[in-house]
């Protein structure tokens, strides 16, 4: 039976931290969903299909790799690709009282598939979309947050509210 995971989350956009979680999960999973969803508590600045267009260039080296997005619930979305595995990445302890209560939240909703946690690579502890967005924003140096496809996007993004 193939071992199939989903990595979801908003991506928005896809960092060198998330790079370092879906490639070490994918080295474990045949089969690796990732699956831009929507964080009801975010406003996204890149669209849905910008966001999969980021993540389908940076893991392009990745050949069971997938991506995807939806509308709804994680775990419809885990069921109907037959995953029943979901992957977070976990930066600090800081992260740990939110996923808690999304994992909790998950297997109510559906206790067969389970949730694992993969420690993010100490060089990425800090990072995170919003860190990389606001220092863009500010034409900050961005070229070791992200792959240079989703610099390329931040700066003609930013450039665009600008004008
Ligand atoms: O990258 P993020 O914003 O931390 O990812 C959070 C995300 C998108 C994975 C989460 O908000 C999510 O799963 N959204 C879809 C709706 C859902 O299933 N929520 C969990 C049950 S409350």
């Amino acid at each position: 039976m193939a071992r199939i995971a989903v990595c979801p989350g908003s991506f928005d956009p896809v960092t060198f931290g998330h790079l370092d979680i879906i490639t070490r999960a994918a080295k474990v999973f045949d089969e690796l969903y990732v699956v831009v969803l929507n964080n009801s508590s975010k406003q996204p600045l890149f669209s849905v299909d910008e966001r999969i267009e980021l993540i389908k260039m940076v893991t392009k080296n990745i050949p069971n790799a997938k991506v995807d997005s939806f509308q709804g619930l994680l775990v419809d979305y885990a069921e109907s690709v037959n995953a029943n595995a979901i992957i977070r990445g976990l930066r600090a302890v800081s992260d740990f009282e939110y996923e808690m209560q999304i994992t909790s939240m998950n297997r109510v909703l559906n206790d067969k598939i389970e949730t694992f946690f993969i420690m993010t690579n100490n060089q990425y502890s800090f990072l995170s979309s919003s860190i990389v967005k606001e220092v863009a924003k500010y034409d900050g140096k961005i070229s070791e947050l992200v792959p240079p496809e989703v610099e390329e996007a931040l700066i003609s993004k930013f450039k665009g509210n600008k004008e």
